[in-house]
Parts: structure tokens; sequence; C-alpha cells
């Protein structure tokens, strides 16, 4: 089916209390097993890209690979742009065929962060796609970003109310004690916060730096409002290591469809672990029935 907008999925999932998994794509093979993991579980789920990405492969190709597994498969897929901090590549992506776009402004001061963030709102209305946005400062590094622990800063609830009632967003990511990458040591998850932002904006919250946290952890934010949750690092780390332990096991074997084959069916059981612990497992089609009843 053709890729759904964020904005209805996302509120599906806050009102009932489960979460999207968001992966950040890397090529066609980890487009096509996370929208097959999310088949074979009847689940939503958002191809995500980072501006890393774009740049390497370009708008046409990646939106290409995700229409085409979306387009043979029964679940809801949605194409996300991760952390972006440029407009006219946001808008490029939106045209492309995105189906939401994110714009990440959350180091400049509240007013101007607001600014940027309307523009883009403009931009997802004109094109009638969803809309994520960030206030605060989440630690650690996330393609060219990269904040330092003593320069996060945690989301303020009061001004997370401000900011959501101005942009109506699908998705607001904000710093409450996670980190992209590896953690060093055992992270402080603020759950308080997550519960205080969600009931101020009433807003599907995006969890980010989902790669090491706990069953518990997880569990406990999709309880307080996270409806998205990105994973990147982990898949990166399967990625590589698939290919290589394959080949170290296997070292006359020089194949390539069995090699990457044994890297597509790495990472579609990484996607699928995660989508059935966030709850996504059988939402899939009865959010589509849902939006079709209210169409
Ligand atoms: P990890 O790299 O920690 O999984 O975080 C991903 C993320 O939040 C992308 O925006």
């Amino acid at each position: 089916m053709p890729m759904v907008n964020m904005k209805p999925l996302l509120r599906d999932a806050m009102e009932k209390h489960y979460a999207v998994a968001a992966f950040n794509l890397v090529d066609y093979g980890t487009t096509k097993a996370m929208v097959q993991a999310a088949e074979e579980l009847n689940a939503p789920v958002i191809c995500q890209t980072s501006a890393k990405t774009i740049k390497y492969w370009s708008h046409k190709e990646i939106v290409s690979w995700v229409r085409t597994a979306a387009e043979d498969s029964p679940v809801p897929v949605v194409l996300h742009l991760d952390h972006c901090k440029d407009i006219e590549m946001i808008e490029a992506c939106a045209k492309a065929g995105w189906t939401s776009i994110m714009i990440d402004a959350s180091e400049y001061p509240f007013e101007q962060n607001l600014e940027m963030s309307k523009r883009v709102r403009d931009i997802a209305e004109k094109y009638n796609v969803g809309m994520e946005a960030e206030l605060g400062q989440i630690m650690g590094v996330e393609d060219d970003m990269v904040v330092d622990e003593a320069d996060s800063v945690l989301t303020d609830p009061e001004d997370a109310k401000r900011f959501c009632e101005a942009l109506d967003l699908s998705a607001f990511a904000c710093a409450v004690g996670t980190a992209h990458g590896f953690y060093k040591g055992e992270p402080v998850v603020d759950f308080d916060r997550i519960a205080a932002i969600n009931s101020l904006t009433k807003t599907p919250m995006a969890l980010h730096g989902g790669t090491g946290l706990s069953d518990e952890t997880f569990a406990k934010a999709i309880a307080r409002g996270a409806a998205k949750v990105n994973i990147s690092t982990n898949l990166k780390h399967v990625f590589v290591e698939s290919f290589v332990n394959y080949h170290k096991e296997k070292p006359t074997d020089f194949e390539p469809l069995r090699v990457i084959d044994a890297q597509y069916q790495a990472c579609k059981s990484l996607f699928a672990g995660f989508i059935e612990k966030f709850g996504g497992k059988d939402r899939g089609s009865a959010f589509l029935a849902s939006i079709k009843e209210a169409a």
C-alpha cells in the first residue's frame, strides 16, 4: 500500500500505549528487511533517513526503495527524515515523497528554534506530511552532530507545552536523559519528565537514543507517552558484524547473495525484536482499518 502520514499513526500509538519502531535505513536491503519484519508481525514501521544517508544515495533512490517495499506490503510504512537542520533539504524530502519530516533546531534559543520549526510546519502543511521537531538537547553523536554531556539540556515541560501548542507536531523530540550512540554507564532516564511533558503537550513523544536501553526502560517510557522509538547505532553494528562474521565462518564462500542474505536476515531479526518489544505486533491492519473508517 502507499506510504502513510506519520501523524495519525503516532496518535494511534499514543492512545493505545504502544510505540512505532523507527530505524535509520542504510541501503535497500535494510529498508526491505524493516518492512518485511513489520509485515511478518502485522505492525507499522517507520523507515527513517539521516541527512548523511540522503547525501550519499540521493532523494530519488531512497524514495524509490521505500515506495517499492511499502507498495508490495499490506502494513503501514512511513518514510521519515531524521534530525535535519537544512530547511532546503527538508523541503526537498517532502517534495520527493517523504511522508514525514524533522527539523532539529534544538541548538538555538527557544524563539529561534520555534521560528525555524514554524517554517517547517508550513512545509509539512503544504505537502500534507507529518512533522517532528526537537526542544532540549539530546546527548551523544548522531550523523555529524555531537552534543557533549555538559552541553545537553533536558527539556522543560512548560517550554515543551508552548512549543507543541504552536506547532501541532506529529512527534515531539525532547531530551529526557537518553543519548545517541552506545551508553557508557547506566542511562538515567527521567520518567517523571516524560510523563509531565506528555500530560502538558498531549503530543506523541519521539524517544531518541534507543540503542542500549533496557526492556524496562522502553516499557516505562512507552507507558508515559513515547510513541516513536528511534534505533540507529544497534543497526549499524549488526549490519557490519553480520557481514564480517559470515565471511569469518565461511572464508571460501564468495557468493555475494549468500553474504548479503546473512546480513539481511540478521537485520530483519533485529527489527522484529524491537517492533515486538515496543508493542507494534498486530497493530498494522487495525490502524489501517481505523483511518479508512475515518476517511
Ligand atoms: P541510537 O543511535 O542511540 O539508536 O539513536 C538513534 C536515534 O535517536 C536517531 O535519531
